[in-house]
């Protein structure tokens, strides 16, 4: 993190802190986000891994989606398939030049023959699963499905246990797509408005990292569809985040979202100590506009967990109890959700 990055953060004692942040944006308990599903159990994005989320008790699901050369919305992280898939051993020859495999060019049929598995790179030629403590890499079967399918999944459930659990979709490289010819949001939100969810008091978020698209979505995409939807901006440290970021940026933000997606790095700097935290105020002027905060991601492992936090549990506490964002997407919904609970937890 450069200078002016770490001028964002200020050592703020615990009791400002408080008085800063003693509101948010809903006074209701924060909102548990699969991230990816039960992505600290299950292989990201698998209908298993929804499933066991959904079982742990998350308020929401998360869909990150892209399309298919077939124009078919699948759930997936990436618009390639080389990080999760054995596509390199299927379909060798249908690399492109910069050795990645994209899902736009493959059809869904195509896609459904492959096998998902945990998240691994590749060293020495051999696959290396990104975290190693997880599911084993090469052991039962996983397999793509579309958003559609998830959907029907997570209603089919709300129907079956009589809970109301929402969705939380992610359109991923929109103007990628764009580029391609293909308009991922505004399909993703056909979808979504088939399955009912045409309003914001509906269960749904729709959210994206592209700051045009989504003002795209906003003032032209569903007011053509005549529908409405909660809106999440998401935002990492890049500099193409610098402007929505400051006081007027977030004000002008709150033109036309609901809430804001920033990593945790953004909100609690990550040079900080356990004795010291030091915390940007990120948080305070969303919340002072009426944004919703939904930071991400929250994880246990130590490797992904930054050096600040003593446990998964401090890492909430800090999060939830002092900072007090509205939501956290979390790998580790069963987790978060006792804390939440043993907390009694309210805003
Ligand atoms: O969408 C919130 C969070 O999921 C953002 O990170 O990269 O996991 O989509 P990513
Ligand atoms: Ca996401």
């Amino acid at each position: 993190m450069n200078n002016k990055k770490r001028s964002r953060f200020a050592i703020i004692s615990l009791g400002i802190l408080t008085m800063l942040t003693s509101f948010s944006a809903y006074s209701e308990q924060p909102l548990v986000i699969a991230h990816r599903g039960a992505s600290g159990y299950l292989p990201e994005h698998t209908i298993a891994a929804k499933a066991m989320a959904y079982a742990m008790g998350a308020d929401y699901i998360e869909q990150d989606v892209v399309m298919t050369k077939d124009d078919h919305l699948v759930v997936l992280h990436d618009h390639y398939l080389d990080e999760v898939t054995d596509v390199q051993s299927k379909f060798a020859e249908r690399k492109r030049s910069d050795g990645r495999y994209y899902v736009i060019d493959f059809t869904l049929a195509e896609i459904r023959t492959l096998d998902v598995s945990e998240r691994y790179f590749v060293k020495a030629g051999e696959k290396k699963p990104v975290f190693p403590e997880r599911f084993p890499l090469n052991q039962a079967r996983f397999k793509v499905h579309t958003l559609a399918e998830e959907i029907e999944l997570i209603q089919g459930l709300n129907k079956s246990t009589g809970k109301d659990v929402g969705v939380y979709t992610e359109v991923k490289s929109p103007s990628f797509h764009l580029q391609q010819g293909k308009d991922l949001s505004l399909e993703v939100l056909k979808v979504l408005q088939t399955y009912g969810y045409t309003g914001k008091q509906d269960k749904a978020y729709f959210q994206s990292f592209e700051i045009e698209d989504l003002k795209r979505v906003a003032e032209k995409l569903l007011p053509s569809l005549k529908m409405d939807m909660k809106l999440i901006q998401l935002m990492g440290d890049e500099s193409y985040y610098d402007e929505i970021t400051t006081k007027s940026g977030i004000k002008n933000l709150a033109q036309y979202v609901d809430g804001i997606g920033p990593s945790i790095g953004m909100i609690v700097d990550n040079h900080s100590t356990a004795e010291q935290l030091e915390f940007s105020d990120l948080v305070q002027n969303a919340h002072e506009h009426g944004l919703l905060v939904h930071p991400y991601t929250f994880r246990k492992e130590r490797m992904a967990m930054p050096a600040y936090a003593t446990s998964y549990e401090d890492l909430l506490d800090i999060f939830i109890n002092q900072v007090k964002v509205d939501g956290v997407f979390t790998d580790f919904t069963d987790l978060t959700v006792e804390f939440i609970h043993s907390n009694n937890t309210t805003q």
